[in-house]
């Protein structure tokens, strides 16, 4: 997730900036920038800027050679790519036309398509590809007509659609920074002579404690002296103030002890982030870097997932909504199986490559046979600009921002986000959906945030029940029908963090040998499908009778509504109503909560377990 900084006060803003940006690196980010208004005593100051891909360090290097000048007001950027790649050019701050306005952003701006074009047309002449640079030039344009720099962005946020944190400089008015937020964090620091803006407190907990949270839809003014809060339409508005007594490990994890918990809470976000911009103005879905001409679609007769661990569990989802939206036959296989086993594989085969880190050495191996057999590959990735991507034919970028703790967690939600897009947009392309039916389930996606929401505000009872686990010795997972992929993933957490012996199972494959595993008091997590379709609901609740008679302890995620269930469980956690090809969106939030609580609760380190890397770039 990006990290910006802004800075105005009595000392060096280059600086405090780049500081602050250090504070944010543990964001995960892929270039880096900063700006300066550099004040002239006679007439207006101008913008000095330097930017630079990779780490922070290239930066520091590329203002070493030739120093910034000096400047007591400034912004500041981590970036981690979404529209564009990972580069120079491509890094923040962006400036507008003339030089005159620099902006940092973090978020999607969903119409920027539109806006680039029109500027594009009125001789605008724009040298990234990033949203960002739009939104610059847009707020450029507003100070030259004569407004002043809090009121050109309140303008321009009223025709950004996406979600977004602007942070702006103007060269002709050295003492403030303005900012904007939607759907996308934004702090204000509250110094004595001097104000900070950040995208979390870790950018400024070294100068100070007092801090501002801004609310939906609002712009700051920051000034040495003062801030100034107003809504869009310049209306007054007022921030939360606070005072943040966590010491920087906390604040860099928002509070939450591990990045695993705060990345799971982060969820309805990076779900709502991947859902962003995918409608055109005609409600039509649209996938923008997808790069698959539609003829290319329609010559599709068969598609094969390849994918590792939980990215593996992502494509078993994938497997039911493609084979049901759109009729083409979907196979699922372990990239470290898929090419030592001589696939059948032709130039109608679509290979779909899921991998968050982009490096996973299997799948690339995977992808690189597939491209000799004359696949296609597309590639659904949580990370612009990797290996993965760039080798693939096609891809469709999750925007989770940077998965930190070493299980996936958020990553995993947005790989579904992903799937569902790519098999909708299949389902369009090819008319095996009327379109009204992929609005009714795009509709359906859009209110996942929410939902999931819900979920994580009955957090405490999943962790009461970790707290009542801690003496198990092995823990068993039961699903049906997409509910299976998500018991897998349950058992997977379970033993990557707290150790644990635990596995998955179809609940329909249970008698035929599993269930010899059963033992007096064996707690058994089941995710029980919605009820009314296909008999699926009645055939789990028999698993879950059979597993209980023989002195299993029952622990069942169910739709909230749903009675029939209650006899069979000794305990239940209630999800929210959402049909079954979707329900692994809000099923798997509470085996996450389960086992990161576990796992802190057994005294292990839950960012990094033991044996495990974040990227696995061997074979
Ligand atoms: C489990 C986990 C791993 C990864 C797997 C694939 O929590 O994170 O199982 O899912 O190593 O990694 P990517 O998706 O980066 O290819």
């Amino acid at each position: 997730m990006c990290g910006i900084v802004g800075y105005v006060g009595p000392q060096q803003a280059q600086h405090v900036v780049v500081e602050g940006l250090r504070r944010l690196e543990y964001r995960g980010y892929d270039s880096a920038g900063v700006a300066l208004v550099v004040p002239d005593g006679t007439g207006p100051g101008r913008i000095a800027e330097a930017k630079k891909a990779g780490k922070l360090a290239n930066l520091e290097k590329v203002v070493a050679d030739s120093p910034l000048p000096a400047s007591h007001t400034g912004i500041g950027h981590t970036r981690w790519a979404t529209h564009g790649a990972p580069n120079d050019v491509n890094a923040h701050p962006h400036l507008g036309h003339e030089r005159r306005v620099a902006l940092v952003h973090n978020g999607i701006i969903e119409n920027f398509a539109e806006l680039r074009s029109r500027l594009e047309a009125d001789d605008h002449v724009l040298v990234s590809e990033t949203d960002t640079e739009v939104v610059a030039h847009l707020v450029e344009l507003q100070v030259q007509s004569g407004v002043d720099l809090t009121t050109a962005m309140q303008r321009v946020c009223l025709v950004l659609e996406g979600a977004f944190t602007l942070v702006a400089i103007d060269a002709h008015d050295p003492e403030r920074v303005v900012a904007a937020r939607r759907n996308s964090p934004l702090v204000v620091g509250v110094g004595e002579g001097e104000h900070f803006l950040g995208s979390d407190v870790a950018a400024f907990i070294e100068h100070t404690r007092e801090a501002l949270e801004l609310g939906q839809d609002q712009v700051v003014c920051i000034t040495r002296d003062g801030v100034e809060i107003t809504d869009f339409r310049g209306r007054p508005a007022e921030g939360r103030r606070y005072h943040v007594d966590w010491d920087l490990s906390a604040a860099e994890k928002d509070g939450h002890d591990w990045f695993m918990r705060k990345e799971i809470f982060e969820q309805p976000k990076a779900v709502a982030d991947s859902l962003l911009g995918r409608r055109t103005q005609h409600g039509l879905l649209q996938l923008d870097e997808m790069r698959l001409s539609d003829d290319e679609i329609r010559d599709i007769d068969k598609i094969i997932i390849i994918a590792c661990g939980t990215s593996f569990y992502a494509g078993m989802v994938a497997k039911y909504a493609i084979e049901h939206w759109t009729r083409i036959p979907v196979e699922v296989e372990l990239s470290s199986e898929f090419r030592y086993r001589d696939p059948i594989l032709d130039h109608s085969t679509l290979v779909v490559a899921i991998s968050q880190s982009g490096e996973t050495a299997d799948t690339l191996q995977a992808i690189r046979h597939a491209r000799t057999q004359r696949s296609r590959v597309l590639a659904i990735c949580n990370t612009n600009g990797s290996t993965i991507p760039r080798e693939s034919d096609a891809v469709i970028y999750t925007h989770a921002g940077p998965e930190i703790g070493v299980a996936s967690t958020k990553g995993f939600l947005t790989q579904l986000v992903a799937c569902y897009l790519l098999a909708l947009y299949v389902a369009q392309v090819k008319g095996t959906r009327y379109g009204d039916e992929i609005d009714q389930i795009m509709g359906q996606l859009e209110a996942i945030p929410e939902q999931i929401e819900t979920v994580l505000a009955g957090a405490q009872q999943v962790y009461d029940l970790a707290a009542e686990h801690t003496g198990a010795r092995s823990v068993l997972f039961l699903g049906r029908h997409a509910g299976y992929p998500v018991a897998l993933e349950g058992a997977l957490k379970l033993k990557e963090l707290a150790y644990l012996h635990a596995e998955g199972f179809a609940a329909g494959e249970l008698k035929h040998g599993p269930i010899a595993l059963v033992e007096e008091g064996l707690p058994v997590l089941c995710v029980v499908p919605p009820r009314g379709r296909d008999q699926l609901h009645e055939k789990m609740i028999s698993g879950i009778q059979e597993v209980r008679a023989r002195g299993a302890r029952t622990i069942c995620l169910a739709e909230e509504g749903d009675t029939k269930i209650e006899p069979y469980a000794d305990v239940l956690v209630r999800l929210p109503q959402v049909p079954v090809l979707l329900q692994p969106l809000v099923a798997t939030i509470p085996l996450q909560l389960f086992a990161c609580e576990l796992a802190t609760l057994l005294g292990h380190d839950v960012d990094q377990p033991r044996n495990l890397a974040k990227s696995v770039t061997v074979e």
